[in-house]
């Protein structure tokens, strides 16, 4: 190790085989419930215009001021690497006119996501994301559905201890409201406010309430609650949706302290956590988050356009399946092993691999090596059914060993038929 001259980036990650198969498996459950709920895969680029996000995530959110990774390109246009899906999910349902299919609009998306953050546990430069997104409906019985559908994967995946923070913002009428309200109850305790919220105080102030500085603490406990301040439309919104939650086996807590810290959101916000970080006094990470964003669409020049999503971050579930020590099945087991010795024994099994592909069959090999010793020991240790020998005499005579490694017993059968015998013996 010490002499590796290149290593990945700061917060950047190889995944390595051994945890491939934990993608293998999520992907495969993110696109099994998306595919029942009847949403529509999407893949948008991972480079996008930047104002695509100073607009759409917001110029004062941690995410576009501080983390965003935005370069010019040789052609002279300033870019960035998507740090989310949303924007680029809205851009594109605006770009191919997806308003004018029946709606609502289902969408979701899988890959990877960049944010300079400061590299800690859960948190990554570069990591992966799924992503649900709903356009063209209003009722918050889809707010209830996008909740479902993150929590219901978790679930499917084995996490424990899942529950899901819930809140309302509000719209266009009251946010402003209660944000003129919040910031003149800070602008009297500025003193007792923590370096950043000074700053959240005048630019950003609904990320006050999630602040976790001790400092703040007090300040916030006294401070005005925004769903006292909802307006009725957003009040009746709220309730309808918690009383869609009641119908589900979610649990989910009330937190009036949840904003979310990007720009776009409008009435529902919700975070999902497992419960078992608490226990162990580490902070509490989200595994994944979303709400209603009804303005958005409008915002970047789009048909006015309600819509609610939801990400969730794939390494943190990793993270909390080795933790929770979640077992899986294992990947199709390797049923036979293929050996073969000298040039025309190798083209032979060449042939013969393809045969065995194309029957399904898993077949391993090890065409690299020319000891019989060292391949038998590599079935040995890959727990192989039956080992394939294609000596320079079966070569010769169109024959195939078979060796079954359990009782040790050989047979030798024509090279045409090899699969033939050994599906017969699988059985
Ligand atoms: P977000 O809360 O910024 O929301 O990110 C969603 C999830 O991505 C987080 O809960 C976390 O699991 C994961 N994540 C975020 N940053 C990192 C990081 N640096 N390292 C590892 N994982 C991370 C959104 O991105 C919104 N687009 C969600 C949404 C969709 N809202 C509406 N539609």
């Amino acid at each position: 190790m010490k002499n590796t001259k290149f290593q990945t980036l700061t917060g950047m990650h190889d995944i390595l085989p051994e945890d491939q198969r934990y993608f293998d498996k999520i992907y495969e459950v993110v696109s099994e419930i998306a595919d029942f709920y009847d949403f529509e895969k999407i893949e948008t680029p991972i480079l996008e215009d930047v104002d695509l996000f100073n607009k759409g995530t917001g110029q004062s959110t941690d995410i576009v001021k501080k983390e965003m990774y935005s370069f010019r390109t040789k052609g002279g246009d300033f870019i960035a690497l998507r740090p989310e899906f949303t924007p680029s999910i809205a851009r594109a349902y605006i770009q191919h006119g997806m308003n004018n299919r029946p709606q609502p609009l289902k969408l979701w998306a899988f890959g990877p996501c960049f944010r300079y953050e400061r590299p800690q546990a859960g948190r990554y430069r570069q990591f992966w994301q799924f992503d649900f997104e709903i356009f063209g409906e209003k009722n918050p019985v889809v707010d209830a559905q996008i909740a479902q559908i993150s929590y219901n994967i978790l679930k499917e995946l084995k996490i424990k201890n899942l529950v899901i923070e819930v809140n309302s913002i509000g719209d266009n009428q009251c946010k402003p409201y209660y944000k003129k309200l919040l910031g003149n109850y800070l602008r009297n305790r500025n003193t007792s406010l923590c370096s950043d919220c000074r700053i959240r105080a005048k630019e950003n102030v609904l990320r006050f309430l999630d602040c976790k500085e001790e400092k703040c603490q007090p300040v916030k406990a006294q401070a005005p609650q925004i769903l006292d301040h909802l307006c009725d439309e957003c009040k009746a919104h709220f309730k309808s949706f918690l009383e869609f939650l009641d119908e589900t086996e979610i649990p989910y807590n009330l937190n009036p302290y949840l904003v979310r810290g990007l720009d776009y959101y409008t009435r529902t916000v919700f975070e999902i956590f497992s419960s078992e970080d608490e226990k162990e006094n580490i902070p509490k990470i989200a595994l994944g988050g979303g709400g209603r964003y009804d303005n958005l669409v409008k915002f970047f020049g789009g048909k006015d356009t309600p819509a609610c999503g939801v990400a969730v971050g794939v390494e943190r579930i990793v993270e909390l399946m080795k933790k929770q020590d979640i077992k899986f099945s294992k990947k199709k087991e390797v049923e036979v092993f293929l050996t073969q010795l000298g040039d025309l024994a190798k083209r032979k099994s060449l042939k013969l691999l393809e045969e065995f592909r194309k029957a399904n069959i898993k077949v391993s090999e090890s065409f690299g090596r020319d000891s019989l010793k060292a391949q038998l020991s590599r079935a040995n240790k890959i727990e192989a059914k039956f080992t394939l020998i294609v000596g320079q005499k079966e070569a010769l005579d169109g024959k195939v060993i078979i060796r079954d490694m359990k009782t040790g017993n050989q047979y030798s059968v024509s090279l045409e038929n090899a699969v033939k015998e050994v599906k017969k013996r699988l059985k």
